[in-house]
């Protein structure tokens, strides 16, 4: 198989099939989920020749809309962690932060003009993230929630997510945030075995996890995600399968099972610790996936399931290369201009304190090219199980059909793509090998 360079997931959602009706079958994120591969193309600028912008056409109009906002901020910083997040020291900066928030949400708003203006557009999803979005009362989160609708318009349906850390779940927060218009909260458990927690450097008890769900239910939320890893140092299949069925027994609508990864320059990949073998961290995997199954929570993308259609309609909109809008320290954002055809990514200031200090907080915009659209559409799109219609390739990076067909061919043929004409979708082994599949997509 091909080596190709580092897929690394952060968070986000799309599929043309569903674009209309608003409703999303299918993103990522982890938390994140815009997605970069370290070291290629994709961190070059890429100034965009006149001729390649005059061929993007969008028939169906821009790409559905959603809003990222990025908190930076945790009680400590855990071990395997590489987010934009840093231990806070003294208060918060709740009021600061929130006013630099809107301002950077004003300030892009105000760079985007026409008919792809995505302060015309209405938000699908809004998606708090961090860092440890739950360090921020009610309150904060009101003030926030409140001037993001004084400026853009929100589908009646829209999706509004809140990471939350169980070591910080106050129950008079969780009951702010619900009122404030928060619909769905995403819970780091991580794991339900002390442990493991104390191993992964976490704040919080497996007791305290269990309750976070609880309180949360109790605040009235009804779509809870709740995140586990697994393939944790020292960790084995049986450990590994009561860690997640003692998940499942609390019945959230949506799990994120990931893979626990070694990133580098994080105290734990310094640390080298004793982690299970590579098959048996694919066996880890295989049995995971036929627990949720059985359990009622369908795969739908390579780390995300849920049970009766509670798919996250934000992560949804990055996997199926939707735009959207990212304010806050080392946020990312993604637009389109139907006009000029030009796609965008936008970067803020990665630093809180210099996010908050100047008036400029972004720190980078990009142009994508051709060549970054199809690997970028790619690595998104092929990460869900059911993959998209290959019309939506069109609809969401203005170029033709026919720009996929050599890499697409080629991948049918190693047995890494469905053979299907209709469909951009990976075969189970295509899955399996995801990164070899996406380095087919990359066009030099
Ligand atoms: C921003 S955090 C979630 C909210 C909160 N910060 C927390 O940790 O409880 C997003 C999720 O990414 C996952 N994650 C972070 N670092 C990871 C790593 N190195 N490998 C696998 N998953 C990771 C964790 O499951 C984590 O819950
Ligand atoms: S609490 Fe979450 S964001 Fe913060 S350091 Fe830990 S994993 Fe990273």
């Amino acid at each position: 198989m091909i080596a190709v360079s580092t897929v690394r997931i952060i968070d986000y959602d799309c599929d043309y099939d569903n674009h209309n009706e608003g409703i999303p079958v299918s993103e990522l994120s982890r938390q994140s989920t815009s997605v970069t591969i370290s070291g290629s193309r994709l961190s070059a600028a890429a100034p965009m020749p006149a001729a390649t912008a005059a061929r993007r056409r969008f028939p169906a109009g821009p790409p559905p809309l959603s809003l990222y906002i990025h908190m930076p901020w945790c009680l400590r910083k855990c071990p395997y962690c590489d987010f934009n997040s840093h231990q806070v020291v003294g208060p918060l900066p709740e009021q600061d932060y929130v006013d630099a928030l809107l301002a950077d949400l004003d300030a892009q708003l105000g760079q985007a003009t026409g008919r792809g203006h995505p302060g015309r557009r209405p938000l699908r999803s809004v998606f708090i993230g961090g860092g440890t979005p739950s360090l921020f009362s009610g309150a904060a989160v009101a003030r926030l929630l409140d001037g993001v609708l004084a400026r853009c318009e929100l589908s009646t349906d829209a999706e509004i997510t809140l990471e939350a850390n169980p070591g910080r779940v106050d129950a008079l927060h969780l009951a702010g945030y619900r009122r404030a218009g928060v619909n769905r909260l995403s819970i780091g458990v991580q794991s339900l075995s002390a442990p493991h927690l104390k191993a992964l450097g976490r704040v919080h008890s497996p007791a305290q996890a269990r309750e976070a769900v609880a309180k949360a239910r109790a605040a009235g939320f009804d779509n809870i995600n709740l995140d586990l890893m697994f393939g944790l140092p020292g960790q084995g299949p049986a450990a590994a399968a009561a860690d997640l069925d003692a998940l499942i027994t609390l019945a959230p609508e949506h799990i994120s099972y990931y893979e626990l990864t070694l990133e580098p320059d994080t105290a734990l990949a310094r640390a080298a610790p004793d982690r299970p073998a590579p098959d048996t961290v694919d066996a880890m995997q295989e049995q995971g996936i036929a627990r949720l199954a059985s359990a009622g929570y369908a795969r739908y993308e390579v780390s995300a399931f849920a049970r009766d259609g509670r798919h996250c309609r934000h992560n949804l909109n990055y996997w199926r290369f939707g735009d959207y809008i990212g304010i806050g320290a080392g946020a990312q954002g993604k637009l389109t201009d139907v006009v000029t055809g030009q796609v965008e990514r936008r970067t803020c200031k990665g630093s809180p304190g210099a996010y908050l200090a100047s008036a400029d907080r972004q720190s980078e915009r990009v142009r994508l090219d051709d060549a970054d659209l199809v690997l970028e559409f790619a690595l998104n799109a092929l990460r869900l199980t059911a993959g998209v219609a290959v019309p939506s390739f069109t609809a969401r990076t203005g170029l033709p059909a026919a720009r996929l067909e050599p890499a697409r061919s080629r991948m049918v043929a190693a047995g890494l793509l469905a053979p299907d004409p209709a469909r951009l979708a990976a075969t189970p082994l295509g899955l399996r090998f995801l990164n070899d599949l996406v380095a087919g997509f990359f066009e030099t």
